[in-house]
């Protein structure tokens, strides 16, 4: 592996409800994980991501979190998190953990004391309750809206009110008290003492706010959404980015890098631009930052050519690498977002292999893999509280199906059905299914992960090529990448081809295709 280890790695995210589940619950846990473990190592990623696997009642699976320095009896114990770290280092693979510092649960003891301590009391300050605006304060402290949609603030019963920028069973923590940064210093240090080598922050952008109003264009309504917005032309965002956020950083870093080995830090930080992720990067803050550009982008070269110029030329020139992104548990998988059926697959399967030959670490999720499509679930199994309207993130989050014939597709032992169904045709999508299988996506992933950590490292630089509309190739070393996202074959570019995301012609690229190719200039 590369030093340090985390600026070109692979890292493999796991949803822990939906990967696989060891005592047949219908719920994913930690030792399903562990059992799986050398399915990763032998896929031929560097390192794994763990969504949150701290004690929670799960109104949003598992973001809510009532104690981080525990697990979840849903997820197992402490001693499974110790077994699962010990046997991923065993195997060579790293392991990140998911830590959520702006809200809690209000199952939290400190939101408990909170709401009994009353008005005023040390144990409010620990979170932003603030009277209301109004003759009786009955009209909240600010007119923001949620990240999920709903009023920011949540009235109790003694007419006070707290701010929640997610779901109103998440109280936003107030950065201000010194308890609330003691208390994060100690719960990295736990973690630490354990062995994880870093963690992904959960709403880095948004940890300071400044309350006030929030400005909206006339007619418009408030939205604190990031990844709408700024789209819609809401840009006033006393919520987001604020400057005092860099500061905890700052302070965070020094714990972090006090410890042996090279543990990391990587924001979930969504800004206006790429450029302003620069801020994060500063060589005492964050050693990564995900970029969403191109998660974002639908099936084009126009858009694709965006996320990874404006990405690059927002990272140089400095220290940081960038990280590249397609799908994840809060988004379409991208599969889905690039149309229906096998052309959407295809189409998945020539992103992720251009993704994976550009400079920085890539971040892959579960499933994407299997070439697993995002499910339109019915809507009593819309679960996601951020479902409204029927649009959730449940479609993403469907349980893995390792072997068999029909659900629940050896995710767990027996025939139990897991937390969310399976689609009956995914038969054809198991692990079981693709393995060894010529042409499968699983084994096109193996191969082009062999490739990438052969030929696709070292070099920050991207020179871009001259090519037609539609399609964009690029020279990395010795590599050239090529992707046809336009809807007529296109002539290679010199070079013997490596790796192919679909079929090639003799001296053509079919649509919806990518490929490598090595020359020796
Ligand atoms: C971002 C996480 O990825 C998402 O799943 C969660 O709902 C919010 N942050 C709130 O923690």
């Amino acid at each position: 592996m590369n030093s340090p280890w985390w600026r070109e790695a692979v890292t493999y995210q796991i949803y822990p409800r939906s990967f696989a589940d060891a005592d047949g619950d219908g719920t994913g846990d930690l030792a399903g994980i562990t059992s799986r473990l050398d399915y990763l190592a032998d896929l031929g990623v560097d390192a794994i991501w763990l969504s949150p696997f701290y004690p929670s009642p799960q109104y949003d699976y598992g973001y809510d979190v009532s104690d981080a320095r525990d697990v979840d009896p849903v997820f197992g114990t402490l001693e499974d998190a110790e077994a699962l770290l010990k046997e991923a280092h065993e195997l060579g693979l790293k392991v990140i953990i998911d830590l959520i510092p702006n809200h809690t649960s209000s199952s939290h003891p400190w939101f408990i004391d909170a709401l009994a301590a009353g008005p005023g009391s040390p144990e409010r300050d620990r979170y932003l309750f603030r009277d209301g605006r109004g003759p009786n304060g009955d009209e909240p402290p600010t007119n923001w809206r949620s990240v999920f949609g709903q009023p920011a603030w949540t009235r109790v019963s003694d007419g006070q009110w707290y701010l929640h920028m997610f779901d109103r069973e998440e109280p936003d923590l107030n950065w201000r008290h010194p308890e609330v940064i003691e208390e994060f210093r100690s719960v990295l240090r736990w973690w630490l003492d354990r062995g994880v080598d870093g963690f992904r922050v959960d709403v880095a952008h948004g940890l300071v706010k400044a309350l006030r109003d929030q400005r909206v264009p006339e007619g418009g309504e408030p939205n604190s959404d990031p990844a709408v917005m700024y789209e819609i032309g809401v840009d006033d965002d006393p919520m987001w980015d604020h400057p005092d956020v860099h500061e905890i950083y700052r302070d965070w870093h020094k714990v972090v890098s006090s410890y042996p080995g090279e543990r990391m830090l990587i924001a979930e930080a969504w800004t206006r631009a790429p450029g302003d992720l620069r801020g994060y990067l500063r060589a005492d803050e964050f050693e990564q930052a995900f970029n969403f550009r191109w998660l974002q982008s639908h099936w084009s070269a126009r858009e694709f050519t965006d996320a990874i110029v404006s990405t690059l030329e927002a990272l140089n020139p400095s220290r940081a690498w960038p990280t590249w992104v397609l799908s994840n548990h809060d988004a379409m998988r991208h599969r889905t977002r690039y149309g229906d059926g096998a052309q959407a697959l295809a189409r998945a399967r020539a992103a992720t292999l251009m993704m994976l030959a550009l400079p920085g670490a890539a971040y892959l999720y579960q499933g994407e893999e299997l070439g697993l499509p995002h499910v339109q679930l019915p809507p009593e199994h819309q679960l996601d509280p951020w479902a409204e309207g029927g649009n959730g993130r449940d479609g993403c989050r469907v349980p893995l199906p390792w072997s068999g014939e029909a659900p629940p597709f050896g995710f767990g032992p027996g025939d139990g059905q897991p937390w969310l169904p399976q689609p009956y045709q995914w038969a054809d999508l198991t692990v079981a299914a693709q393995t060894g299988r010529p042409g499968s996506t699983l084994e096109f992933y193996r191969s082009a992960l062999a490739a990438r950590r052969r030929y696709a490292h070292g070099d920050k630089e991207v020179k871009f090529l001259d090519v037609p509309k539609d399609v964009i190739a690029f020279r990395r070393g010795r590599l050239t990448v090529v992707i046809n996202c336009g809807a007529t074959p296109t002539p290679l570019p010199r070079g013997d081809v490596l790796i192919c995301s679909g079929e090639p012609l003799a001296s053509e690229l079919p649509p919806d295709t990518a490929a490598w190719l090595l020359s020796d200039e």
